[in-house]
């Protein structure tokens, strides 16, 4: 059997006292690119957020390559290799393209922290002429890029990512589902949340389909595409 980098069964999680996540199993192979998608408020940015750290956990088991991390801290699975793009609020908009990278790593030294903010614009190539300007005055996609260049100057090994094409323009969507699936041919494992489910699915391995805060289905992403019940609610009638 293939390793998991992630093994999530029985995950209750939410905010404080309201619990969202009623009982989530989901598991992801090393190497493989995954999406989760559902009708808005079913608990998806919860799941990753929980698995990041960042609600609150109940009870479930959380492992990450067999190690469980059931509700650590975000700090503490950043150093196992996990990193984490956020739907919305992900750049600092009064800061410049340059400082919103070296904030990704302002735990390293300035030697490697430079290295790292090469490795991640080799990836983002169009972020370089944009360097000592305002995140503000990025284009969507742009800031999108710069979010997702921003998570991986922990050069981490496993990225959750939220919605990362939502708002964008279908030429912005393909690129930045190009460039993360190309993270995972460079051997990033990838879980995603995907609004545009058709575009993510057709690169996922494998996808999971949510409803009030439960896995409802899951299987390949080619079977998920196919499926005429899921077309119909999900990916937006039978495509093009
Ligand atoms: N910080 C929060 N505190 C309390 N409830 C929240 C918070 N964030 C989201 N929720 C609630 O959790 C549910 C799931 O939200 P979310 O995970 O964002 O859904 P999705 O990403 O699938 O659209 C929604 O009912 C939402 O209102
Ligand atoms: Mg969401």
């Amino acid at each position: 059997m293939a390793e998991r980098i992630l093994d999530v069964k029985n995950l209750q999680a939410g905010y404080g006292s309201v619990q969202i996540l009623h009982g989530i199993d989901i598991y992801v192979e090393k190497g493989e690119f995954v999406t989760i998608i559902g009708p808005n408020g079913c608990g998806k940015s919860t799941f990753i957020k929980a698995i990041f750290g960042l609600c609150t956990f109940y009870n479930g088991d959380v492992e990450h390559n067999g190690e469980d991390v059931a509700g650590w801290r975000t700090d503490q699975l950043v150093r196992r290799g996990i990193s984490y793009v956020p739907q919305v609020d992900n750049v600092f908009p009064s800061l410049t393209v340059a400082e919103n990278l070296q904030m990704g790593g302002n735990r390293l030294s300035a030697r490697v922290l430079n290295e790292r903010i090469d490795d991640s614009l080799e990836m983002f190539p169009d972020l370089i002429s944009r360097m000592h300007d305002l995140a503000a005055s990025l284009s969507g996609g742009q800031r999108q890029m710069l979010a997702i260049s921003r998570a991986l100057i922990s050069k981490p090994k496993f990225l959750l990512l939220d919605e990362p094409t939502a708002a964008l323009s279908p030429l912005f969507q393909q690129q930045i589902i190009d460039r993360i699936d190309a993270l995972r041919q460079s051997g990033i494992t990838v879980l995603i949340v995907e609004q545009n489910a058709r575009l993510s699915l057709s690169r996922s391995d494998r996808g999971y389909v949510f409803a009030s805060g439960k896995v409802v289905h899951t299987g390949k992403a080619a079977d998920i595409l196919e499926d005429p019940e899921i077309g119909e609610y999900f990916l937006g009638g039978t495509g093009e």
